[in-house]
């Protein structure tokens, strides 16, 4: 645990994430909370960038794939690091922008975008749209018309690359509603058709494997492919790759069956992907492309640690023992959706051995609100502060209301300073948009 790049144990035996102590941010903050580095998270960030610089010529841009975790502020430090983003719908495109992101360094994603959604992006002056739709294509076409502007675009290819991942994040096989198939002759049947529209500028191609990835080699295979595809497209229809989209999906340290890659290890990976491409280039006698890559979890995922405090214990002998804290499936429905794995810690006592297997359980009303199964603890006790490690990402973006609970807030740290990124819901909040129509209005006699 202690290898962990934002964590350490103090002298107290707390935890701490980013040099604030975890117990004082439950009592400051209240639980359940989310708490993330900003120094992991800039670290991260420039880990890419630099190494585009270093090894690309700067030819590229990294875009922090803001599904993963979305609000104001990471698109803040993003615009400070001099990075982009990829947004996948008409809600974090107006965060961004709520935010000052720059339009041009955005990039919007989806499998179904939305007429408002593309007009909203055509309005705003938005950097490149990765197309996967021949109706997506019209569309764009068309609002670019009305605009009287040519819209850059990227179509989404799938080059059937199987990475070792949940099936459920496995996006670039066959059967996948992302991307047009190099092998079954889509992807060039679109890039043929996207090229006959007047109003679209087709720079090149984007692809993503899947995501929670570590072998080097998938990514790498992917690369091959594409570059190969694009070689055979300028052959065939003289189309020349001006831009390759590499997605994101490098794996992070959620337990430790995982590999544990320290910051700077990250650096290799997109080295590996660079000399792919600057090697394939070479070979099939390609310029090299403007290249972009959208890592998400990498980059906020281990900056964040979930907060909770221990309520209800419940021993069933010979079977379990559940462990039940504040939140719960509605801040985190990983395990829920994929059986994902967590590491759990108590941050009050966090210097102390672990002697028991438990489970840790939510506070829905759903057998399966569960947060991390059989997993090793010392004797929890009802009012310890329950810490879930590298709940960055995809935890507070995919939260819900589910029970009518109320999705907790976000703190960043910064330099041991917490602060709100993310303010508390209120009961209020949640009940905002409840309308009761006249007839159910609740009669006063
Ligand atoms: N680019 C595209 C087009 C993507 O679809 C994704 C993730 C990314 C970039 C970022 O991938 P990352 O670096 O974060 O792996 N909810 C799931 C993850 C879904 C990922 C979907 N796409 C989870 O909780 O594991």
């Amino acid at each position: 645990m202690n290898e962990r790049e934002t964590l350490k144990i103090n002298q107290l035996g707390h935890l701490e994430i980013g040099g604030a102590d975890c117990v004082e941010l439950a009592q400051k903050f209240g639980t359940p909370l989310y708490v993330f580095d900003e120094a992991y998270i800039r670290k991260m960030m420039a880990t890419y960038r630099d190494t585009l610089k270093k090894h690309y010529e700067d030819n590229g841009l990294v875009l922090y794939a803001s599904k993963a975790f979305s609000c104001k502020a990471i698109y803040r430090i993003a615009d400070e690091e001099n990075i982009g983003v990829d947004v996948v719908s008409g809600g974090e495109l107006y965060t961004a922008l709520q935010a000052g992101f720059p339009a041009e360094r955005i990039y919007m994603h989806g499998n179904n975008k939305l007429d408002y959604e593309i007009g909203e992006a055509l309005d705003a002056g938005i950097g490149c749209i990765v197309a996967d739709a021949y109706s997506e294509i019209d569309k764009i076409d068309a609002e670019a018309k009305k605009r009287g502007i040519r819209q850059k675009i990227l179509l989404r290819i799938n080059p059937g690359v199987e990475a070792h991942t949940h099936a459920f994040v496995q996006t670039a096989t066959t059967d996948s509603k992302f991307g047009f198939s190099i092998s079954d002759g889509t992807a060039e049947k679109i890039t043929a058709y996207a090229m006959t529209k007047e109003n679209v500028c087709l720079e090149g191609y984007h692809c993503h494997i899947g995501s929670q990835i570590f072998e080097k080699q998938s990514f790498v295979l992917a690369v091959e492919k594409c570059m190969d595809f694009a070689a055979a497209m300028k052959e065939k229809l003289s189309f020349t790759l001006k831009t390759l989209n590499l997605g994101g999906g490098f794996g992070i340290w959620y337990t430790d069956e995982d590999r544990k890659i320290p910051p700077e290890g990250y650096a290799e990976y997109l080295e590996a992907l660079i000399s792919a491409v600057k090697s394939k280039a070479s070979e099939k006698g390609l310029e090299l492309p403007y290249l972009l890559l959208e890592p998400g979890r990498s980059i906020i995922g281990e900056a964040g640690v979930t907060l909770y405090t221990v309520g209800a214990i419940k021993d069933i002998p010979g079977v379990k023992k559940y462990i039940a804290v504040d939140g719960g499936m509605f801040d985190n429905p990983r395990y829920a959706l994929y059986q994902s794995k967590y590491t759990p810690i108590l941050a009050n006592r966090a210097d102390e051995e672990n002697t028991e297997i438990v489970s840790i359980a939510g506070k829905c009303c759903e057998s399966g609100d569960l947060i991390a199964v059989n997993v090793a603890l010392p004797k929890a006790e009802s009012g310890d502060i329950l810490a879930v490690l590298s709940t960055g990402a995809y935890n507070y973006s995919m939260a819900m209301n589910y029970n009518r609970n109320k999705i907790p807030p976000c703190v960043l740290v910064n330099e041991g300073q917490a602060e709100y990124i993310v303010r508390p819901q209120s009961y209020e909040d949640i009940a905002r948009n409840d309308v009761v129509p006249q007839r159910l209005q609740k009669k006063t006699k």
